[in-house]
């Protein structure tokens, strides 16, 4: 049973557990979407998130964490758990 667990696990391993992607998603709406837009829905200036390229999850948290241009640096406002939720969230997209 446990090994089944493991596989199902390892074989998913895109599948992120549904507590840590509500968990981005209440943190999403609650820092990003005034301008990504609710829902990652109409974004106006800011970057389209459906859009961000699913292999490039170091760019994300750099670029959450550091800011890039006119969005502002998160790092010391999440915790690293939080932008490992965002990340989850926009990975999987809004459901
Ligand atoms: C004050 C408005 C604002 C807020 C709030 C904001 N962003 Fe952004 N974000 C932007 C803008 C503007 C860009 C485009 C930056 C550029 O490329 O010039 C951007 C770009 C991005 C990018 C793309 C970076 C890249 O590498 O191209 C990601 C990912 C991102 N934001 C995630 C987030 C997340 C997650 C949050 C919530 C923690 C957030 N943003 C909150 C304005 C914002």
């Amino acid at each position: 049973m446990v090994s089944a667990v493991l596989w199902h696990a390892a074989a998913h391993a895109q599948n992120f557990p549904p507590e840590q992607y509500k968990f981005g998603a209440d943190t999403y709406a609650r820092h990003c979407a005034p301008c990504h837009g609710a829902r990652m829905k109409n974004p106006e200036g800011a970057f389209d998130l459906p859009t961000f390229p699913k292999d490039e999850k170091e760019r994300f948290v750099r670029s959450v964490s550091k800011g890039k241009n006119s969005m502002p640096p998160w790092a010391g406002l999440l915790k690293p758990e939080e932008i490992e939720a965002l990340w989850a969230y926009v990975y999987t997209g809004d459901q």
